[in-house]
This record gives C-alpha cells, structure tokens and sequence, in this order.
C-alpha cells in the first residue's frame, strides 16, 4: 500500500468510523468550535455566519462554491504560532495556499515564508514579501527558478540533490555572490495522520539520506564551495501529524547528524528546520494538539537533544501550512440535484451533488480525506439521513464529503458548508471538465473582499488560440 502524503491511508479509510447518527434533527446544526472558524456562527435562520458576513449575501455576490476565509481567525493563529514557538522562526507553507493577500497577513504577522516554486516565489516578491524572509525549496528547481532566486535575494534556498548544490553553486558563483542553503536531509521518519514511521531506509524523492552517507558528503560540498554559505539543516517528515513523537525521533536523529557534520567536518550546524506537518481537526474524531502544547514539546526535544548531544542550541524554525490556513477556510457549494440511491438490507443513501467537487477539493478523491458539512442557508427540523456529498464531474469518485448525516428535506437551491478546506483546496484545484475556479473571498468585521476572483469561462478559453480570441 503507497504511504500518501497526508492523511490516512486507503485501507485505514475505509475502515474508519463514519461519522455517528446524530441524536437529535438539531444536532448538525451546532458548529464544533475545533472544526469551523472561529467566528462561525448560525444567524436567525440557521445560515451560517462566518466574519460577520452571512453566507447566503456572499453566495449571491461572489457565486458558488465559493471558498470563504476567516481574517481574524488567521491573525488570532498566526500569533498563537509566533508566540508559541518563541524564537524559533515560523514559516509559512505557502503550498497550503497563497496569493497576494495571504502573503502580505504572513508577512503583517511577522512569520517567514516556504515556497516551493517560482510561481509560488512570484506571487510572494509581487505581493512585497521581503526576500530575506523567504525560504525556498523543491526537488527540482529549475536554473530559472535559481537564478530569480538569487536575484531576488532570498534568504535560504534548501538544497535537496547533489546536481542542485552544483547548480546554486554555479549561479551564486556567476552573481558574484554567496548564496545561504541549507541541505535537506532525510532521517528515515515518516509521519501520517495519527501514526509515525521511523525505518532505516526512505525511498522517496526528497532530501538527501542521512543513513546512507549522502548527507554528510553533500555538507561537505557546500562548505568547499565558496560561493555557498552552509546556514543549517532541513527535514520534514510529513502532513497531519498530532502526536510529538514523529517529531521527537526526528529531532533526535537530526541533531545526532548535526554532532558528526560537527566532528568529522569541523563545521557547526547554526540552524535547524524542522518542516511543517501540523495536523487540524477535520472532523470530530480528530483530535490534534493545541499550537502551543507542541510547540513547548518541539522545543523541549531539541533543547534536550543538543544538551546530550554537547552541541549549542541552533536557530530553530518551523514551517506549518495546513494548520495556519486549513481551519480558517470553508467551502459554501449550491445543492443541484438530491437523489436517494437503495442500499442492500433496507438502507439508503442520499447523493446531494454541489455545483463543485474535485476541481476544488481533490483531497477526498486523493487521500481519503474526511471533512464536516452542514446546511448553510437555513434551519432544519427534518430528519438526518445518511447522504453523500458529491460534485459535479463525470467521475464517480467525485466526492467531496464520504458520508454525513444531512437533514432529509435537503433540496436544490439549499447551501451547504465544509468545514477545513482552506489548505490545500483552491491550491490544488484544476479546470476538469472545464469549470472556472472559485474565488475566494477573505471575511471580517461584517465585510467580504475578494482576495481571488472567480475564473470565468474566458479566462480559460484564452489560452485557446482557436478560441481564445
Ligand atoms: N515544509 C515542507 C518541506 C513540505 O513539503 C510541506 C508540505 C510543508 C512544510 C507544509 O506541510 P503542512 O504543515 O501543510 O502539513 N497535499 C497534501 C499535503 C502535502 C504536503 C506537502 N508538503 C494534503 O492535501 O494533505
């Protein structure tokens, strides 16, 4: 079975425990205040009321789906992980989601930011991110991508193969410049949702292996080679993670590997990044870690570490995505269409299909993830009823929510809400089926700005020469 990036594995999800038979027709209607933003509230009808802006105005100003971003709940988390993490540096991961307004509340919050691409490095120098705050990585960046990079000013490019150290070496060499990098390394620790890994081998694409040797060799190449500065080392273990002790053999494990580059190489380790891959709840059987209980732990660990270890503590830094951006989105879709489909022994199930579905969320097709919903546009007194939640591509693994209990009057027209979609959603999204995008819209103090637009059928169309015109 393929280990996914994130979330549980195929096997694990279909044998986790469904969502329970609410008790009571009301049941639905409350917002668990670990899963929705934090200025969710239902108004006098039942609609959901997210930074003062009802749901419904916004629909009907912005379209459907529409994906809808809690400001202050952003800023209230963004603090709570520069406070929680002390000096350490936080970076945002702007993989999870970024554009221009989310790269200036990164950079408004005091926090650093990962990149993982030129484009996503555009959007972040576009949008005024100072350079030296910037962090950049990937597995295969391209001379271009370098080259911007280094012209930019960027504070830390994050090694992540032999021919990329030659590469940077050589760009920096021709600027005339020295270039700050780190050297991604693995450690053999692989984190999942709930569970962590620790084997002495990786086979996978990132970093280079500490068990293997070829992490030290590649610190030895950087700090021969003039035109690079080696600032410390990189590891990230995974994606939703709850539990301290993934982190806890990393830690260990990294600063192990920072004693050798110390004893063999005569070269000190300055910093220590220990990637992102803090989990959110989804749903209520997730049940992760507040931001700063980990924190404290992440920092104990690698005090701890480095004290046994006889080294002097480096500059830490983190780099959560998910966790600062994940809980503060939701999605609003418009039901389409309600069917009830006969299952064997008398049950049956209710497929609401929504005006989206894996074009702005993959990650229930792709990882099995799990997700909350409730009706959005109003109250219901009508029995739950076991539902599915689908959207509207010809794929039949188009499902946007697995299983819910939904209200059994549900009916075209009526909005739905899911919970946790504010990373990796609209940042994985696709034109399948070639549906426009979704736009999304930042919410605070009773007003709604867009801080992407929707994508009209022409926006797409332009790329067509024989349509585009
Ligand atoms: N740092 C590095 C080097 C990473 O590769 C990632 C995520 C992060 C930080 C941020 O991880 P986070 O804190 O967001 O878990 N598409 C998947 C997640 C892929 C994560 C890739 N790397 C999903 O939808 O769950």
């Amino acid at each position: 079975m393929p280990a996914h990036p994130a979330g549980p594995r195929h096997a694990e999800a279909a044998a986790a425990p469904g969502p329970e038979r609410p008790q009571h027709p009301q049941h639905g209607h409350a917002l668990d205040r670990r899963i929705w933003p934090a200025t969710a509230s239902r108004g006098a009808d039942g609609q959901l009321i997210v930074g003062g802006v009802d749901v419904r105005d916004a629909v009907a100003e912005h379209g459907s789906p529409l994906f809808l971003l809690d400001r202050d709940h952003f800023d209230d988390l963004a603090r709570q992980y520069r406070g929680g993490y002390g000096d350490a540096h936080v970076y945002y991961a702007g993989k999870a989601f970024l554009c221009g307004t989310v790269a200036r509340w990164v950079r408004d919050a005091g926090l650093h930011l990962d990149v993982a691409s030129g484009g996503e490095l555009e959007v972040a120098l576009r949008a005024g991110f100072p350079a030296r705050r910037i962090l950049f990585h990937g597995n295969n960046k391209s001379m271009a991508e370098i080259e911007r990079a280094l012209d930019a000013g960027v504070g830390r490019i994050v090694l992540d193969s032999f021919v990329e150290i030659a590469r940077v070496a050589a760009a920096a060499e021709q600027r005339d410049l020295i270039a700050e990098v780190m050297v991604r390394v693995t450690l053999g620790v692989e984190a999942h949702t709930h569970e962590f890994i620790a084997t002495a081998h990786e086979d996978q694409k990132f970093g280079l292996s500490v068990g293997s040797g070829d992490a030290l060799e590649a610190v030895r190449r950087v700090v021969n080679l003039p035109s690079l500065h080696f600032a410390g080392l990189h590891s990230h273990i995974g994606s939703q993670i709850f539990d301290a002790a993934g982190f806890e053999v990393a830690a260990h494990r990294m600063i192990q590997f920072a004693a050798q580059v110390q004893e063999q190489l005569g070269v000190g380790v300055a910093e220590v990044n220990l990637g992102g891959g803090m989990g959110i709840a989804y749903t209520a059987h997730d049940d992760p870690p507040q931001v700063g209980q980990l924190a404290q732990q992440l920092r104990a660990i690698v005090a701890e570490e480095c004290r046994a270890a006889g080294l002097p503590r480096p500059q830490l830094a983190f780099e959560p995505g998910r966790a600062l951006i994940g809980p503060v989105g939701i999605t609003v879709y418009e039901v389409g269409t309600v069917k009830r489909v006969e299952l064997d022994a008398g049950e049956s199930r209710t497929y609401v299909s929504v005006d989206g579905g894996m074009s702005d969320n993959i990650r229930t097709a792709l990882y099995d993830a799990q997700y909350t919903v409730t009706l959005a546009s109003r109250v219901s007194t009508a029995d739950p009823v076991l539902s599915r939640v689908v959207g509207k591509h010809c794929e039949s693994g188009d499902i946007v929510v697995r299983d819910a209990w939904l209200p059994a009057d549900l009916a075209p027209g009526d909005l739905l809400a899911v919970a946790g979609t504010g990373a990796y959603c609209r940042a994985m999204a696709s034109n399948y089926n070639y549906l426009p995008k979704p736009a999304v819209v930042s919410v605070s103090g009773g007003t709604c700005d867009i801080v992407l637009r929707r994508e009209t059928i022409d926006d797409l169309l332009r790329l067509d020469p024989v349509l585009g015109a």
